[in-house]
């Protein structure tokens, strides 16, 4: 089986754009490809050095979903970044040959500088985050790399690398990674704006009955609808992309209809997009309590992913030690 992997940066709870953007797609992966999935915590203290709290309690709650939604331990490796050494390792030769001009022309990193200004990201690490991405994807031999649009600069720079690691000494010896592109979805946040934790419009995967109800009853629907006798525009509405994703094909076409012609009012619309939500989500968050309350499980999990990931890295760097002329 060809292979994957992918990481997830432990900042913060996962919202439903990580649900329908990522861990959807990521399960379905596990049926065509070898897949390693792991917490990028390294990668989130390049950001969150100064107060690492966040890192520690979101790496458990993520494992906890991947879990619940349906990432598989029997088919996937699962496991931690920081708990394969050899990506530090990787990461420290490979940056002997990555020149500094192709990560101070990476887009990525001149946005995030600047529009993490608070952060004071003029450090070493993250500059160098696209090695250590890099060296986290070609330590397995991935084939194939799923990522949104925002990533293509690192796996670009990543290819580069590979390229120029293979050429220098004078063999194969890096798989140069291919992208799945994912689509972003095309949810709204609770106001409109793109669905952010930082922006205080996510609703999470991890909701009770209650606080979903609550963050679907505050959405904003089409401003045409001002009195429930005025009929609205399912496109001009935040609400109804929510629809789309998460409702059945008759109950949309009912909910269109009802909209258009005002046969229904938004907070019918918004009881039916509650309804649905709860189906999705009822049996994930039975998991989730379930792991919850099995702490030990998801460490034996986490430890059992560990072990075969060391395995497989493993092979990689010695013979990357090899190349280098680095031999025991
Ligand atoms: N940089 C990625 C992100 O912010 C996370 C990441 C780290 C990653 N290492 C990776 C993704 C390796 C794919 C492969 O989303
Ligand atoms: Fe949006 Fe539904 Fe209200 Fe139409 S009825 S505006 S789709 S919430």
């Amino acid at each position: 089986m060809k292979r994957i992997v992918s990481g997830i940066r432990p900042t913060g709870d996962l919202h439903l754009g990580h649900y329908l953007g990522v861990l959807k797609n990521w399960v379905k992966l596990q049926d065509d490809y070898q897949c390693f999935y792991f917490i990028a915590d390294w990668h989130a203290l390049t950001s969150e050095y100064k107060d690492p709290s966040i890192i520690e309690q979101s790496t458990r709650d993520i494992v906890t979903i991947w879990l619940s939604v349906g990432i598989d331990p029997e088919k996937s490796v699962i496991f931690r970044q920081s708990h394969i050494k050899t990506h530090a390792e990787l990461f420290l030769l490979l940056s002997m040959i990555t020149p500094i001009s192709w990560l101070e022309r990476n887009p990525t990193y001149k946005e995030m500088k600047e529009e993490l200004k608070e952060k004071d990201l003029s450090t070493f690490g993250f500059l160098g985050y696209p090695v250590l991405q890099a060296s986290d994807i070609v330590i397995y031999n991935a084939d194939k790399v799923p990522i949104g649009e925002d990533q293509l600069p690192h796996l670009e720079l990543t290819r580069e690398i590979v390229r120029r690691f293979n050429f220098l000494y004078n063999d194969t010896i890096l798989k140069e990674p291919m992208e799945i592109l994912t689509e972003a979805p095309k949810v709204p946040g609770l106001d409109g704006r793109k669905m952010s934790k930082s922006y205080g419009n996510a609703i999470f995967i991890d909701e009770t009955e209650e606080s979903l109800t609550e963050k679907v009853m505050q959405m904003l629907t089409d401003p045409k609808r001002k009195t429930r006798k005025d009929p609205g525009e399912p496109h001009d509405c935040n609400l109804y992309p929510f629809h789309e994703y998460f409702t059945d094909e008759v109950t949309k076409q009912e909910v269109q209809v009802g909209c258009r012609t005002a046969g229904i009012g938004c907070v019918d619309c918004k009881h039916i997009l509650i309804k649905s939500l709860i189906a999705e989500f009822h049996s994930i968050w039975e998991k989730i309590g379930y792991y919850r309350g099995h702490a030990t499980l998801v460490d034996e999990i986490l430890n059992d992913g560990c072990r075969k990931a060391i395995k497989e890295s493993d092979l990689t760097i010695a013979r990357v030690r090899a190349a280098m002329q680095l031999m025991e």
